[in-house]
């Protein structure tokens, strides 16, 4: 294990108050986001958006890593720069999402166990040599009547070790991505015990994995109420039954936490972030983070639409987000920074 590489590549990521940028969608995912608002679903399309994402200026000064897709790491710009140098060069290192999706777990009805473990060793070893830094696996855990099961986060957290394991081995950084989804009617009480469960057993197996914490990253969900639940907790309450549940569950040795941003708004997830980070900037002993996909990119992808005219302000508009989460790392974002145009 290339011990002082994983910790210096963790470190980086969580640098300077930036975070991730998580572009990693599957082309099922991309399609749909893009069907929605009648852009067209082919591989150029997905070229040129992820184009426009990689050559936004600035985006360096907010994002210090950015996670791509096995298609969009074999991607070029129209000039013929691979999209790794792109970010390479704006002083984004890249990563690479290396799960290849969730799929129905056996005898357990509505729930789910993520999968890409055959031959990961080899796809890890050839995402290295394109420049991938760093690798991400995402855990889905669903929130019902009786579940989640102790099987599926078993099986889900020891997936993640295995997976982390092997990240480890070929000098990539794990991002260790157990999300408890925020669909469904369930209060923010019954998240919390959920997330908290699922981040115990996260780490008991990371640790019988032998995964080295300082040289890893976590991305979990914040703690929420379900998105249809009645009642909706505060900013505040939201932050502190967050930082809460980690403190309990996520040992200090862990550098970072970058969440994921699940489907909440834009401006929820960075004004919640925020609240974090000003109520407890002093108690953590991680950084806490950023790694959103939707928080970050869903404002530019309306302004784009597919339209070459729309790109310049698509750019503002995801650099402009990017910055209003590097403001909430530092405690420093506020509603006001919320122009309409943006
Ligand atoms: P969202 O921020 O849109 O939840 O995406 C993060 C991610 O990487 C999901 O795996």
């Amino acid at each position: 294990m290339k011990v002082e590489e994983l910790i210096e590549t963790a470190k980086a990521l969580m640098a300077d108050d930036k975070g991730l940028l998580a572009m990693d969608e599957s082309n099922p995912t991309c399609n749909k986001r893009f069907a929605k608002l009648g852009i067209p679903q082919t591989e150029e399309a997905r070229r040129a958006y992820r184009e426009l994402i990689v050559t936004t200026p600035h985006l360096g000064e907010s994002i210090s890593g950015a996670i791509l897709y096995d298609e969009t790491i074999r991607q070029r710009k129209k000039d013929g720069a691979s999209f790794v140098t792109a970010l390479t060069d704006a002083g984004i290192i890249p990563g690479i999402k290396v799960d290849i999706g969730a799929n129905d777990l056996a005898a357990f009805p509505g729930e789910k166990v993520t999968e890409g473990l055959d031959g990961l060793r080899q796809r890890l070893a050839e995402y290295k040599e394109m420049g991938a830094c760093f690798a991400k696996w995402r855990a889905v855990i669903v929130i019902g009547d009786g579940i989640p099961s102790r099987g599926c986060i078993d099986a889900n957290a020891h997936a993640l070790a295995r997976y982390a394991g092997l990240c480890q081995e070929a000098g990539m950084v794990p991002i260790v991505e157990p999300e408890v989804l925020m669909d469904g009617d369930h209060t923010l009480e019954r998240c919390r015990e959920v997330t908290e469960e699922v981040l115990r057993m996260v780490f008991d197996q990371l640790k019988a994995q032998r995964i080295l914490l300082e040289g890893m990253l976590l991305k979990p969900n914040m703690v929420l109420p379900g998105l249809t639940c009645p009642h909706q907790e505060s900013v505040e309450e939201v932050a502190d039954a967050t930082v809460n549940c980690f403190l309990r569950a996520v040992p200090a040795a862990v550098p970072g936490i970058a969440f994921l941003s699940g489907g909440q708004s834009a401006e929820l997830a960075s004004a919640r972030l925020n609240a974090m980070n000003v109520r407890f900037k002093s108690r953590m002993p991680w950084a806490l983070a950023f790694s959103f996909s939707r928080a970050i990119q869903q404002p530019a992808l309306e302004i784009w639409q597919g339209k070459d005219a729309n790109v310049a302000e698509a750019q503002q508009a995801l650099s402009y987000r990017a910055k209003c989460n590097r403001a909430a790392r530092r405690g420093e974002y506020d509603a006001t920074m919320e122009k309409p145009s943006a």
